[in-house]
């Protein structure tokens, strides 16, 4: 049977986090190859492949569209999604090349089940995965599993928009049980609280005040570090609305210093675009 496919309208951001994964992506791809190393791309939410802009008919590659136009290209492609329709237009990507490999469900069982296995460190491979979750919807143990191959590096999209709505509420009582889940779903356990909460003297006695967003990105920054244990993570890059609201952090987390400063180089260049014109594209940008 048929399924309808909704392809999603996407803000200048979003170009700009593509952007920012293509270019690294050609580094990545350059220096592996000279290592004679076997790259592999992996995107757990890989959406249907294209997007629309904002408010216009323009047409724009999504993630595994673009991994898959990258020069030097990837030796082999892993995209999950959990739409069916998505998958579909998935499948359609590349042209029948037999190096893709596209999955239906949840990436946090299929990474973890059947991706991650495949990429060994000792048979000289080496992948890029990127995890772009709308929300609160990864599982903690995929960024450990990725961490402790070794060999795998890591884009995620640190979802604040979803966590400032639904969790960090200044009385973290009136919290539903339920988001509080998703939280420590995401987090991996529930130092979270004490990330988002500090404890101050009010009139009636001990009350919480809640952290501003950019501590508890910090705080998971840390994390990323320390409990993951990658060894190297940049400062993540603020992904804006058009109102300029903070949706979400884009991190980046390995276990390769020469990958950390290119990341670090790439993401203070595209930290000073500013919103981009009607009709103007953020490609033009990087050169
Ligand atoms: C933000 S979009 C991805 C956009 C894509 N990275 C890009 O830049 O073109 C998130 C996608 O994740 C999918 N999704 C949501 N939960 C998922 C899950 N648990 N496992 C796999 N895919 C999921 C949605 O269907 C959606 O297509």
């Amino acid at each position: 049977m048929a399924v309808d496919l909704k392809i999603d309208e996407v803000g200048y951001w979003s170009e700009v986090k593509i952007a920012i994964l293509a270019e690294y992506a050609k580094f990545y791809n350059q220096i592996l190859r000279s290592n004679r190393l076997h790259s592999v791309y992996i995107d757990g939410f890989a959406g249907a492949g294209y997007h629309k802009a904002k408010g216009s008919d323009r047409i724009i590659e999504g993630s595994p569209a673009r991994a898959l136009g990258v020069e030097p290209a990837f030796g082999e492609y892993h995209f999950v999604d959990m739409n069916p329709a998505r998958v579909g237009a998935l499948a359609g990507l590349g042209g029948g090349r037999e190096n893709i490999h596209v999955y239906e469900g949840d990436c946090n069982e299929i990474l973890i089940q059947h991706v991650f296995p495949q990429i060994r460190w000792e048979n000289y491979q080496r992948a890029l995965c990127i995890l772009d979750p709308y929300g609160l919807h990864l599982d903690w143990h995929v960024i450990k599993a990725a961490a402790d191959t070794q060999a795998i590096e890591i884009f995620l999209n640190f979802p604040v928009m979803d966590m400032q709505m639904n969790v960090f509420w200044s009385n973290p009582d009136r919290v539903t049980e339920e988001n509080r889940g998703r939280m420590t779903r995401f987090w991996g356990d529930e130092s979270w609280r004490e990330a988002a909460y500090t404890p101050v003297q009010g009139l009636f006695g001990e009350m919480t005040q809640k952290n501003p967003i950019d501590i508890i990105t910090r705080a998971f920054q840390s994390r990323l570090k320390q409990a993951a244990g990658f060894e190297f993570v940049p400062d993540p890059i603020p992904m804006r609305n058009t109102k300029g609201a903070i949706v979400y952090y884009l991190f980046f987390a390995s276990h390769n210093r020469t990958a950390h400063k290119i990341v670090n180089y790439i993401f203070e260049q595209s930290s000073k675009y500013g919103e981009v014109p009607d009709g103007g594209t953020f490609d033009n940008r990087m050169d």
